[in-house]
């Protein structure tokens, strides 16, 4: 029995370091922000419950040991009743909301939301030099990798990757309505507000991919706003900091050139950006390295030819009301050279 709990845990453990995603839940803690979270969701479930629990047990005791009625006109015995109301009705009260208010004025303090963020004497500073700015957009997540050296800078969409076991400030924005910003997971929600930055403050204690969805009624596709989050170890995440700087991977296959110039010479290059290359748009996802990510329309179909090829020709079938439009003007064998040029856009 020991031995197949034992052997359980390690196929549980295994499956995690091997990078299955994990449940969207926010149970599952990941970082030190949503763990705290969850201890105090449940600290106030129990502490609520409990008091429901007295409540009903007095409620029946005072039924149960009632004397007279109302009815007989005798006079009720309320002696002793003011120092109930003053216990349960103002004392317990006050206790439990004071100790609620100072644990929920350290969380925001802890862990910052919303621009604040606790000084190194416990005092609320305005958070600076965001590392990392989260645009969202109806309906996907625009992702931009700050630098004071501007030629590191560099955007990418709906996959966001952190460094494991370190807190990384983000910025969020919007570019159109209201979304807001939920990596279970990891932390609670931030609100992107068009004209107004926010801040988040980001810290996953495992390595791992966790999944995260707008959760701001945005338009009518808000539930395939959906984004990941890829934590990996430092030496990773610089090299994939690295790889992502690089302009778009020259093709090298007849398919894959032919695809380059369908990409350049047809509509895409109008809204998406492949840098390196002369499609400089920027009112959608950059594709200098699709090839990379996992998935594709904001986290909701699997990066791969079949999706890709289904994406571009009948977009407005999965997302209806999107900025992608259905390009119907490729032949098969320029939407298989498109499709393969982004493939290999690593
Ligand atoms: Cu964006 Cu809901």
């Amino acid at each position: 029995m020991k031995r197949r709990i034992q052997a359980t845990f390690t196929l549980a453990a295994a499956a995690r370091l091997g990078g299955c995603k994990t449940a969207q839940s926010t149970l599952q803690n990941y970082g030190p922000a949503s763990s705290r979270i969850s201890h105090l969701s449940w600290f106030m479930t129990i502490l609520f419950a409990t008091v429901t629990i007295i409540m009903w047990v007095l409620i029946w005791w005072g039924f149960a040991k009632r004397r007279g009625t109302l009815a007989e006109h005798e006079p009720i015995d309320v002696h002793g009743g003011e120092v109930w109301i003053a216990i349960g009705g103002l004392t317990v009260p006050l206790i439990i909301l004071t100790i609620l208010f100072v644990l929920g004025l350290k969380l925001l303090t802890d862990f910052p939301i919303h621009g604040m963020r606790g000084g190194p004497n416990g005092q609320m500073q305005t958070m600076i030099n965001p590392e990392i700015r989260i645009t969202g957009h109806q309906w996907w997540w625009q992702i931009d990798y700050l630098n004071d050296d501007v030629s590191k800078q560099f955007a990418t969409a709906n996959e966001l990757h952190l460094p494991v076991n370190r807190p990384v400030n983000i910025e969020v924005e919007s570019a159109d309505v209201m979304h807001s910003f939920w990596i279970p997971a990891l932390h609670g929600k931030v609100d992107l507000i068009p004209g107004h930055p926010n801040f988040i403050r980001l810290e996953a204690s495992q390595p791992g991919e966790y999944t995260g969805q707008c959760a701001e009624y945005c338009g009518a596709e808000h539930a395939k706003m959906r984004l990941l989050a890829v934590v990996e170890d430092p030496d990773s995440y610089e090299a994939w900091l690295e790889a992502q700087r690089k302009p778009g991977v020259q093709p090298t296959t007849a398919e894959a050139i032919a695809g380059q110039q369908v990409f350049l010479g047809g509509p895409c290059s109008m809204c998406h950006q492949v840098r390196g290359t002369i499609a400089g748009g920027r009112v959608a996802p950059d594709l200098t390295h699709i090839g990379s990510r996992q998935y594709i329309a904001a986290n909701t179909l699997d990066n791969n030819n079949a999706y890709l090829e289904a994406w571009i020709t009948h977009a407005q079938s999965f997302k209806s009301g999107a900025e992608m439009p259905d390009l119907t003007e490729f032949n098969g064998n320029q939407l298989q050279e498109l499709v393969a040029y982004l493939r290999q856009l690593q």
